[in-house]
């Protein structure tokens, strides 16, 4: 009798499991999307956490919405911007354990991203405890997945059409990847609450690395996408100091990808070296997100075109899915690149604020740490020194040998140890610039050389005299 409870008990769990791991090649609109969520978390409950990070604008401005919800008992506005968390400790952040982020469909009308990160969750959840490599990487790791940032805008747009369609934007006709604010200008459009609601998420979460995924190229981007002479706008090419891991990333993504790695894009007129490209020297553009995560956010974003066709059909996406599989893969493990550690002062209390940066390096607001006193710096291998900063004391240097340990799930190590600082760090926290951070000519930078600036100066100032 107890056998066969037991065998019943078996057989229910397998059903979940199995609901859940059914996921077909289609598209999933708004309340099949949640239904799915829903599904994955009820069928894993210790392995995921699904929450709702804000809502869209739909219905905010719809009068008939307002009269509805004037006599509704639970009045509803806007579309849930879903999140699915994974990881060994899904529901919050553990010490030591970098915070990874896909993000998808931020333009309505580029769906691919939407779909497939759907059967990344699938995937993932399926394969923990049975594929070492993802278990590992599980364990070792914290994935929030947004396969849609644009609700509004997916459930606008008429399917199937592979260009450009007024379902891009949100429901108030803004274009989210950019209205954000722009290290180089000042923005002027009105954040929308998709993008406030992932402003708020950035600012809480530790991220590390992230990938922001579009559709309408094929290629991987990588920050800037606006720039001035001082990021080398001169030159067609806006570089932050951390461009060496930039290409890295955005090759790590080409390259394990079915076909981006061979750089043939769209079309004959458009062609990427390698399948990725540095944002700007694709075209400028004010307010992008990648921009935004890597300035104020302390987290490497890149943006991925995934498909030639904005919205393709259905039975394109099982392919879709096979061809960025492994690439989807390979780019997470890349979060535990370069080293990571505490700042702690002498009894061990972490200190929150504190700045912790390679030398040679800095970033145009300085990395700080989080709240138990954690820095995460995304470093290819090689030697550098790490430069820690408690305000009022002496900077502390350490020297770094960083190997590539991203097959073993886990970035160097390296904490720091301060005197006691409780009284001295009253948390004053300095704020970044003013925009534009990076000013013309007047600001050195690491990432070009300021005989650059002068020599092209001089040439202006000569071709305006002439
Ligand atoms: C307003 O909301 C209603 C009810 O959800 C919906 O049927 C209608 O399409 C919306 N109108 C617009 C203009 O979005
Ligand atoms: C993953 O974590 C679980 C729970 O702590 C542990 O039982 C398992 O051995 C770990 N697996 C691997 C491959 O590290
Ligand atoms: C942006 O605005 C600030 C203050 O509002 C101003 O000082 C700055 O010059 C402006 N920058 C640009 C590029 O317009
Ligand atoms: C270490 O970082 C602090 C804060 O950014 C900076 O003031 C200092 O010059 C740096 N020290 C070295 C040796 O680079
Ligand atoms: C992987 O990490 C473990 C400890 O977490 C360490 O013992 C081992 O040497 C590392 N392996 C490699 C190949 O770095
Ligand atoms: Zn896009």
């Amino acid at each position: 009798m107890r056998a066969a409870a037991a065998d019943v008990v078996g057989i229910l769990i397998l059903c979940l499991a199995s609901a859940a791991a059914a996921l077909d090649f289609k598209y999933h609109h708004a309340k099949e999307l949640e239904e799915y969520l829903r599904g994955v978390h009820a069928a894993y409950p210790s392995l995921t956490h699904l929450h709702s990070i804000g809502r869209s604008v739909e219905g905010l401005y719809n009068f008939t919405l307002i009269l509805k919800n004037v006599f509704s008992p639970s009045p509803l506005k806007g579309r849930d911007l879903w999140v699915l968390v994974l990881g060994r400790f899904p529901t919050h952040h553990k010490i030591g354990i970098p915070e990874f982020k896909y993000v998808a469909n931020m333009h309505g009308d580029e769906t691919v991203g939407r779909e497939i990160l759907l059967h990344l969750i699938d995937f993932l959840v399926t394969s923990y405890g049975r594929d070492p490599v993802i278990t590992r990487l599980l364990n070792n790791t914290r994935i929030h997945i947004m396969p849609t940032m644009n609700p509004d805008g997916f459930e606008a747009t008429k399917m199937p059409d592979c260009y450009y369609t007024r379902g891009r934007y949100n429901r108030n006709g803004e274009d989210l990847n950019r209205n954000f604010p722009d290290a180089f200008e000042n923005n002027s459009a009105r954040i929308q609450p998709e993008t406030r609601a992932v402003m708020d998420w950035i600012k809480k979460e530790t991220f590390v690395l992230s990938a922001n995924l579009h559709g309408g190229a094929l290629v991987a981007s990588y920050t800037f996408d606006n720039g001035n002479p001082v990021t080398g706008s001169l030159e067609g090419y806006s570089k932050s100091p951390d461009d060496d891991v930039f290409i890295h990333l955005a090759r790590t993504y080409s390259s394990n990808h079915a076909s981006m790695y061979k750089g043939t894009g769209c079309d004959s007129r458009q062609t990427f070296p390698e399948g990725i490209t540095n944002g700007y020297s694709w075209y400028q553009l004010e307010g992008g997100m990648q921009d935004y995560n890597y300035v104020w956010g302390q987290c490497f974003e890149i943006t991925l075109e995934l498909s030639c066709c904005k919205y393709p059909p259905e039975d394109q996406l099982g392919k879709f899915w096979r061809d960025n599989k492994v690439a989807l893969i390979e780019y997470i493990k890349q979060v535990h690149l370069g080293v990571k550690g505490q700042v702690t002062d002498k009894n061990g209390n972490p200190i929150p604020n504190a700045i912790v940066e390679a030398k040679g390096r800095p970033h145009i607001c300085p990395y700080r740490t989080n709240e138990q006193g954690e820095y995460f710096l995304l470093l290819l291998p090689g030697t550098y020194v790490i430069n820690a900063t408690v305000p009022g004391f002496k900077s502390m240097l350490k020297t770094v040998e960083i190997r590539d340990n991203t097959g073993n799930f886990s970035a160097l190590k390296q904490d720091f140890s301060f005197p006691d600082v409780s009284d001295k760090i009253t948390s004053r926290v300095a704020s970044c610039p003013k925009i534009p951070l990076y000013q013309e000519f007047t600001r050195a930078s690491a990432a070009v050389k300021p005989t650059v600036h002068i020599l092209v100066l001089m040439t202006v100032m000569l071709l305006i005299f002439k």
